[in-house]
């Protein structure tokens, strides 16, 4: 018999199995990207005989469906257009649908990945409450989820739970209730694993192999039987190995669910979308009785409309909405041999190119300053519109002085009688590696909401005005 070697290594960007440590992946051409896992959990144990998946934490190790109700299968949901079958079934959350492109396409497979914690459960449990259909639940017991659905609120009639986490009983179960649900949700694929015989060569609970033969068994099955399944994926703030990243080309749409855990605001954002755009964002609010949609055009995260030290505002788009926040710096000598560049909410490299742009063109000395940038609400932004921002707040913090002053800087009695005082406002515009500010996309859209606040704009040329 062939002897299996201890540790195997996994390509953590598509997954592959190696033997043999390389600093390439020879199927993706990622550098750097094998780790070592162990193969220790094989499907046969040293003298032959099947395994029986211990290695992990077995929840359900038999399958329970738990009608929250009386037993009676899910109507089909509302179709869009009076019932009309185009094959894309509304949410009724419309937050959810503008993420989707219109709606869920029946038969598609949508990866639904976050961190832990988020609200992935919380959100899909109401997308199914409101839809019915299948919540396949392999990480919390039948009790847990019935108590989800009652602090949410929702009709346990309308859609049916099955509590495992065997992959061979989901798709059973799917099989055999063929026509009854056109929705499933399989939360999460990380705990979905297979008993049967010839089931891939690892059966440990969230190794790449394991998830990605369960996300292929449920793409399969979703063509099929023309089931549009939502599949939950954790991930990790420090990318975890066997993250979904492996499983975003095996499936149709990408959604992330992101957000501060300590704070309340959650964005649900596109990451691949086969049957719509990538740009459109779902905002909501994470409340005692669930996810409640931030509806609207606009968002206001900003904390206090009172002119701070280090604190500005800006407005930047998410999707095709614009969106208000404060960035704030804090920029203090740096005793230390390197100074400390801190960004939460702000892209590494554009903070440092902000940092270098601000020394050169406001004359401070930020190379004897540590700097740290932060982002209200726990927002990633992604625009280069709030570039003017960050360097505002970098200035505003080296100078101690609130950046109350006028929007036409030509005016120095202005600047100067006005400082200080609460003047609300507002920066944004590319800042080039020349100091010079940019116009940006969506501008008209952020003057409107700025001008609708009573905001004012600051216009100006290149970043040295604001000395
Ligand atoms: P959950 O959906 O379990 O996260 P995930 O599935 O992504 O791991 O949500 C976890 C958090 O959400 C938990 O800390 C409690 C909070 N929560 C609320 O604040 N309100 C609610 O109504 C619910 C159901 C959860
Ligand atoms: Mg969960």
């Amino acid at each position: 018999m062939k002897t299996k070697s201890e540790t195997i290594f996994v390509c953590s960007s598509c997954g592959n199995e190696f033997t043999k440590w390389q600093g390439q992946c020879s199927f993706c051409g990622e550098w750097n990207s094998l780790k070592e896992v162990s193969n220790k959990f094989s499907s046969t144990d040293k003298k032959g005989r099947a395994k029986t998946g211990r290695g992990m934490d077995l929840i359900n190790q038999t399958p329970t469906v738990v009608n929250l109700g009386k037993t009676k299968p899910t109507p089909g949901p509302s179709l869009e257009n009076g019932g009309e079958n185009h094959g894309v079934i509304s949410t009724n959350i419309p937050e959810f649908d503008r993420v989707l492109g219109k709606g869920v396409v029946q038969g598609s497979v949508v990866l639904f990945s976050g961190e832990p914690g988020i609200g992935k459960s919380t959100l899909l449990t109401q997308l199914i409450g409101k839809m019915g259909g299948l919540y396949v639940s392999g990480e919390e017991s039948a009790e847990q989820i019935r108590l989800r659905v009652e602090r949410l609120g929702l009709d346990g009639n309308k859609f049916d739970i099955l509590g495992t986490n065997s992959i061979d009983e989901v798709i059973e179960f799917l099989d055999r209730t063929t026509n009854v649900y056109k929705i499933a949700i399989v939360d999460s694929i990380q705990v979905m694993v297979s008993y049967a015989e010839g089931f891939g060569s690892l059966k440990t609970a969230g190794s790449p192999a394991q998830i990605r033969e369960a996300t292929f068994r449920l793409v399969q099955l979703a063509k099929n039987k023309n089931i549009a399944i939502f599949i939950v994926g954790h991930v990790t703030k420090e990318g975890e190995i066997a993250g979904p990243k492996l499983l975003e080309h095996m499936v149709d749409t990408v959604l992330y669910f992101e957000g501060e855990r300590s704070g309340d605001l959650r964005i649900l954002r596109t990451i691949k979308n086969r049957f719509g755009a990538t740009d459109e964002v779902g905002v909501f609010r994470m409340e005692e009785g669930g996810l409640k949609e931030v509806r609207g055009e606009e968002i206001n995260l900003t904390e206090t409309d009172a002119d701070r030290v280090g604190a500005v505002r800006t407005v930047v788009m998410e999707g095709t909405r614009p969106m208000l926040l404060e960035v704030q710096a804090l920029v203090v000598e740096s005793f230390a041999p390197m100074p400390k560049r801190n960004f939460v909410g702000v892209d590494y490299n554009r903070g440092q190119l902000l940092v270098a742009v601000a020394q050169k063109y406001l004359n401070i000395p930020l190379y004897k300053y540590d700097v740290f940038i932060s982002v209200t609400g726990g927002i990633r932004i992604e625009d280069t519109g709030a570039d003017l921002a960050v360097v505002a707040a970098i200035w505003s913090s080296f100078k101690e002085t609130p950046l109350g002053f006028a929007a036409s800087p030509s005016s120095k009695e202005d600047r100067g009688l006005e400082k200080g005082r609460n003047n609300k406002y507002v920066f944004f515009g590319e800042v080039s590696l020349l100091g010079e500010v940019k116009k940006i996309r969506g501008w008209e859209k952020r003057e409107k909401e700025a001008k609708s606040l009573g905001w004012k704009i600051v216009d100006i040329k290149n970043i040295r005005e604001l000395k």
